[in-house]
């Protein structure tokens, strides 16, 4: 046997304490869950799990991982005994996935547990048995290099969480999709999957993670790259590309990992849900596989019992990175074919015949609709069906972006899904981005008041402190001058610190904080001695972006008119100051072409 000083201790009862422990095994795919993460953690290339019976009777984890002695076996069946952390301090940077030492002695109180181990380098093994949380044998035996355990009857004397076990079939299931998820988190490591005699899952290691997503998931041809790096924050993999399979982008499994530990988080959801809903109506659950790095010391991950969540230090900054490199991603994706073929011919209703003129009897009733349903969860306006359909049968070609006629003014009818506004005059009917085109108004308007001098700007009643990364401090920093002109006041604060007085009246106080940290992203790379023109642009550019309504805001009318007559005012009001088309219009011919009134 090898006799290496143990590494596994036993944590003290205080550093027990600070563990954010609970139940761990709630059921035979959290089982599975903690062994292969053993696994990982322990440097396994090759990890072969076996379930019968969905899991409850019988779990079989092998790896080819370092191992553990005769004395560390003994040890890892201990509660609060970990060899990934020792003192406190290790709590705030953790870059394993086990840190707790809670998992194998909650698997064994549970069940009747076989361990088998033996280091990397020693002639000899060990294995103990363990039945309902009771050591019932320890022998030396021959053994392959690794780890295996076996998990036989779980939930043997505990009938209640038995009974509340899902069909075995379902509980296959949860294993097998969980599984998925590990081994795509893990490329390089090989997986493979069998329950009973069938082969759920094989995975010979993989060197990219797109081959490994084709292990998985077979043709991925609808998925984007995403790749983005900023600030410290990292973000990679795939998504939904905007075309899809022709109607837009594809639903499918939203897989999240944080430095390596797949979690659920809101702040990475709300970004993926942001950044599609700028770019396109359709899809609010895209697939999306992500693999987000960050320092350690960065994330907490000690939050979850499960270990399922975890909390960023600056969760503002994840979310801008996110945002940024998914609208990166999708500005690159083609965009999708809305399937608009010729529309069926409708036998003329009386509605049709009887109508005087375009749109003048359904703006009047849009538009009182409008007015009338402010309220919470209403829709803002429902469109009539004519309108509906009209939208919906519009091919691309009759949709290409548009210059915003200049000279006469178009009336708004009401916003579709709080996002765009729609909007007729004589000449057709337009849908409008709400957020593009107003973003596309501020910024004009900035660039139109600094040539008189600097811009408005607001005292905030308590100066912000944001802590920042020093690549993000010094772009800033950097650019004094291009922010005092719009009127920011932003200032070292000491440390990490920097210290907000200010913001252009155009922004609201509330999108102080987010706006200050897109700029330190945006300027940050901004190339020193650079034209000041350009980092001038720069800000103006990221401070609309932040000051203009967002998509799913519910507008009033007035705003509306205001949002669309300054749009009509801007030069080159057909893309926004990002290049994102604001206007798509069907015109009057078109509608009279497919009613074949001409
Ligand atoms: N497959 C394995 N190969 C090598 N060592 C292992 C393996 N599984 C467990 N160990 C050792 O046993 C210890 C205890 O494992 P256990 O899963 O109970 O706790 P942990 O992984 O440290 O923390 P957590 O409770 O968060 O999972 C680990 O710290 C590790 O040193
Ligand atoms: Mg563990």
């Amino acid at each position: 046997m090898s006799d290496r000083p143990s590494k596994i201790t036993r944590l003290s009862t205080e550093l027990a304490n600070q563990i954010a422990a609970g139940e761990v095994v709630e059921r035979p795919a959290s089982v599975v869950k903690e062994l292969v993460e053993n696994a990982i953690d322990a440097g396994a290339r090759r990890i072969a799990v076996a379930v019968e019976l969905g899991g409850k009777r019988l779990i079989r984890v092998e790896d080819d991982g370092e191992g553990m002695t005769a004395e560390e076996a003994a040890l890892a069946l201990e509660r609060h005994a970990t060899s990934k952390i020792r003192r406190l301090e290790d709590l705030a940077a953790i870059s394993t996935l086990g840190f707790r030492g809670e998992a194998l002695p909650s698997i064994a109180s549970v069940s009747n547990l076989l361990l088998r181990t033996r280091p990397r380098g020693a002639d000899r093994g060990v294995e103990i048995r363990v039945s309902a949380g009771v050591t019932t044998a320890t022998r030396e035996v021959g053994a392959s290099e690794g780890t295996t355990i076996e998990v036989i009857d779980l939930f043997c004397n505990v009938p209640a969480r038995r009974k509340f076990l899902k069909s075995d079939g379902a509980e296959t299931t949860q294993i097998s999709r969980l599984m998925t998820q590990l081994a795509l988190g893990y490329p390089e490591v090989g997986f493979t999957l069998a329950s009973g005699s069938r082969r759920l899952l094989q995975c010979p290691s993989a060197t990219e993670l797109d081959e490994r997503l084709f292990q998985l998931y077979k043709s991925r041809d609808h998925l984007v790259e995403v790749q983005k790096t900023a600030a410290g924050v990292s973000v990679r993999g795939f998504a939904a590309g905007l075309a899809g399979q022709g109607h837009g982008p594809v639903r499918g499994p939203q897989n999240l990992f944080v430095n390596g530990r797949a979690v659920k988080d809101r702040t990475i959801a709300h970004a993926i849900t942001h950044a599609y809903s700028a770019a396109t109506i359709k899809e609010r659950s895209p697939e999306v596989h992500l693999f987000f790095e960050l320092p350690p010391d960065r994330v907490d991950v000690n939050v979850h019992p499960a270990k399922a969540e975890v909390r960023f230090l600056e969760p503002s900054l994840v979310h801008e990175v996110l945002r940024r490199a998914l609208g990166d991603a999708l500005a690159d994706s083609p965009a999708p074919e809305v399937a608009l073929e010729a529309a069926p011919t409708r036998a003329p209703g009386p509605a049709a015949e009887a109508s005087p003129g375009p749109w003048t009897q359904p703006v009047a009733v849009l538009a009182d609709t409008a007015t009338s349903t402010d309220g919470p969860g209403s829709t803002g306006f429902a469109p009539p069906q004519s309108l509906t359909d009209l939208v919906r049968d519009m091919r691309p070609a009759a949709m290409a972006p548009a210059p915003v006629p200049t000279g006469r003014s178009m009336l708004p009818l009401g916003q579709f899904r709080d996002t765009f506004i729609i909007a007729v005059d004589d000449e057709g009917i337009a849908i409008i981005d709400q957020h593009v085109a107003h973003e596309r108004v501020l910024f004009e308007q900035v660039m139109e008041r600094l040539t008189a001098g600097p811009l408005e700007s607001q005292r905030l009643l308590t100066p912000l402190v944001l802590e920042l990364s020093p690549a993000e401090r010094q772009a800033l920093g950097q650019h004094q001058v291009a922010l005092t002109r719009l009127g920011f006041e932003v200032e070292e604060f000491g440390g990490d610190s920097v210290c907000v007085a200010a913001v252009p009246a155009l922004v609201p106080i509330a999108a102080s904080e987010v706006t200050i940290r897109a700029l330190a992203l945006d300027l940050d790379g901004f190339e020193e001695g650079g034209p000041v023109d350009q980092a001038l642009r720069q800000v103006a550019a990221t401070t609309a972006c932040h000051a203009a309504v967002k998509a799913h805001d519910r507008l009033t009318p007035e705003k509306m008119v205001y949002i669309l007559d300054e749009l009509r005012r801007t030069a080159h009001s057909s893309v926004c100051p990002h290049g994102r088309p604001v206007v798509l219009r069907l015109s009057r011919r078109e509608i009279e072409r497919r009613f074949e009134r001409i």
